[in-house]
């Protein structure tokens, strides 16, 4: 995909500062118990996916049909984690967040393989 990077960059950002309004939810309500939604929203939604679009940036990893597939899968896992994390902190869904814990581990594996083909 042409412009991989910035399709990073801007899904880290547009999630960082989802991530950062969830941090001002707590801090306002006093309501810490979504602590882990709002750390996994801002580290691997937003400083994650940046660091991502950094390294295919720098020509680090391989920009081909599996950079595209590894973008997708990131921003997928990125939200679909936080969202099964604050099911299973509000309403005991565990189910949901171990479904998504794979797909951002899928993530990590293909920026592993992408970083290793470049
Ligand atoms: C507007 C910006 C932010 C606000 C208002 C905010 C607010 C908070 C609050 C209120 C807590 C809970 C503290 C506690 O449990 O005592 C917290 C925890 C945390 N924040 Fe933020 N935060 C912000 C940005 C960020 C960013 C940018 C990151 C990382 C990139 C981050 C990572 C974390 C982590 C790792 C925790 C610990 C979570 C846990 O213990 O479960 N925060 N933040």
């Amino acid at each position: 995909m042409q412009n991989i990077d910035k399709h990073f960059i801007r899904w880290g950002a547009l999630l960082l500062a989802a991530g950062m309004f969830i941090g001002l939810y707590m801090a306002a309500t006093h309501d810490f118990k979504i602590g882990s939604v709002h750390a996994h929203l801002a580290l691997f939604g937003g400083a994650m996916l940046m660091v991502f679009g950094l390294v295919y940036r720098a020509g680090l990893a391989k920009n081909d049909s599996w950079a595209t597939i590894h973008l997708w899968v990131s921003v997928i896992g990125a939200i679909a984690f936080p969202l099964a994390e604050y099911l299973a902190i509000t309403a005991g869904q565990h189910l949901a967040a171990g479904v998504a814990s794979l797909v951002v581990l899928l993530s990590g594996l293909l920026f592993l393989l992408n970083v290793f083909r470049a």
